[in-house]
């Protein structure tokens, strides 16, 4: 065994055991969560840290709590172009195990490869764990790879949470001032002369089906994201007779009828009530306030625009039959993105290498590589996961095909310094 081999074999099992780490840290004991800002993401970070430490990254945390480290191989110094790897270790609520950390992990374990083997290497590799991708806390996404590219937006710091607290207050309470956060992304750390690529399980059923353990995503859809706000009156459930209660519940689920009927209307939409509240919700108190997110996905966002437009006028009539108060608020938007193909080459030809042949897919979930792609050349190494489940508590991709996915994108990685 040469020594690129064994520092693999070793950096392989490593990522093995930090996946069964990373799966205990979460802010509940009864499934994963790991939201921005919350002492789960914080514990992941200094976890994360470390393991780039120990492999003589150079580190750096920012206020948005990114994760970030850099091995400079380069004669041309620390500013030479990037080879960045990565993904993202925040998770939504109720998580899978490898949802973005597997890609985080998988940039750690191919640093480690060729640091350790002393592989001949000339560019400036970087490993990235982005902070926010699921906009679970601000319901916006990718905050985490924004800041990053400076595609950051400042209308983004007056963004609540739950609780009311904005971005802002938050990123005051961990920062020196505003001006320094601000002043930050200005100088991206991710820039137009740098590559990325990021390793994702597929979240869906085709490579699976087609009995592959990896494969690639050549493009992404674009997303969309609602708020909507229905307030009517609260009022006693055994006094007040149906026709003089303005109950925004029952038009809240016409609501949602109505986006299950755009989501079934076309194979190519997707569009999901995910979060509903109904407020006070109480069962002896008819609901004064009912608020709900849509989300919906389309191959591209003139399309997705089209038929939102479609699904929000429909929304609009169905409370304007009502007596309720009717807000409607987009608050997220993310255009598709094409994946750079001369990377999806690279990384399908070490595929191929692996397994024989290598699936070339469309991927519905959004991923931090559409930000990313926005600012430089990006790529994703797609890996099979049990029965396509994700953003579910059984979400699964096998040692085998995690160790798999790691050899392929080392592979990779070696290509790319020698061809770019
Ligand atoms: C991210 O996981 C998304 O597609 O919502
Ligand atoms: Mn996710
Ligand atoms: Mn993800």
């Amino acid at each position: 065994m040469n020594s690129l081999e064994s520092a693999t074999q070793s950096a392989g099992a490593r990522l093995i055991k930090r996946l069964a780490i990373m799966r205990r840290i979460s802010q509940r004991s009864d499934w994963i969560e790991r939201i921005i800002f919350s002492p789960a993401s914080e514990e992941a970070a200094y976890k994360l840290k470390g393991w780039m430490d120990a492999s003589g990254m150079e580190t750096f945390n920012d206020p948005l709590t990114n994760v970030y480290g850099q091995r400079s191989f380069s004669k041309e110094g620390t500013e030479a172009p990037r080879i960045h790897l990565g993904s993202h270790y925040d998770t939504v609520v109720n998580a899978g195990a490898f949802d973005g950390i597997l890609g985080v992990l998988i940039g750690i374990a191919v640093v480690e490869a060729i640091v350790e083997s002393k592989h001949p290497f000339n560019h400036n590799l970087s490993v990235l764990a982005f902070c926010d991708e699921e906009g679970v806390r601000f319901n916006t996404t990718f905050l985490g790879s924004a800041y990053l590219t400076g595609l950051f937006k400042e209308e983004w710091l007056h963004k609540e949470d739950e609780y009311g607290k904005t971005l802002g207050e938050w990123l005051v309470d961990r920062a020196e001032s505003i001006d320094m956060i601000l002043n930050a992304y200005k100088t991206p750390y991710i820039r137009p002369q740098d590559v990325f690529l990021e390793s994702h399980i597929e979240q869906g059923p085709i490579l699976e089906k087609s009995n592959r353990a990896l494969g690639v995503f050549i493009n992404i859809a674009a997303q969309l994201r609602s708020e909507i706000i229905l307030t009517g009156c609260a009022g006693h459930a055994g006094t007040i007779p149906a026709s003089l209660r303005n109950d925004p519940l029952p038009v809240a689920s016409e609501m949602v009828l109505a986006v299950n009927q755009m989501c079934k209307s076309d194979e190519l939409i997707r569009a999901t009530v995910g979060h509903l509240e109904v407020i006070p919700n109480a069962s002896n108190v008819i609901p004064g306030t009912v608020k709900f997110s849509i989300d919906m996905r389309y191959p591209d966002l003139k399309g997705l625009k089209r038929v939102h437009d479609k699904l929000s006028q429909e929304i609009k009539s169905i409370a304007n039959r009502s007596a309720l108060k009717f807000e409607y608020k987009l608050v997220h938007e993310a255009d598709d993105a094409q994946l750079d193909q001369r990377l999806t080459d690279i990384l399908a030809e070490s595929c191929e290498v692996m397994q024989g042949s290598s699936p070339r897919m469309f991927s519905g979930a959004g991923h931090d590589s559409m930000k990313v792609a926005q600012v430089c050349p990006a790529s994703m190494l797609a890996v099979r996961c049990k029965d396509g489940l994700s953003h579910h508590p059984d979400e699964y991709a096998s040692n085998a095909d995690c160790i798999l996915a790691f050899k392929a994108m080392l592979r990779a990685v070696l290509i790319i310094d020698k061809n770019f």
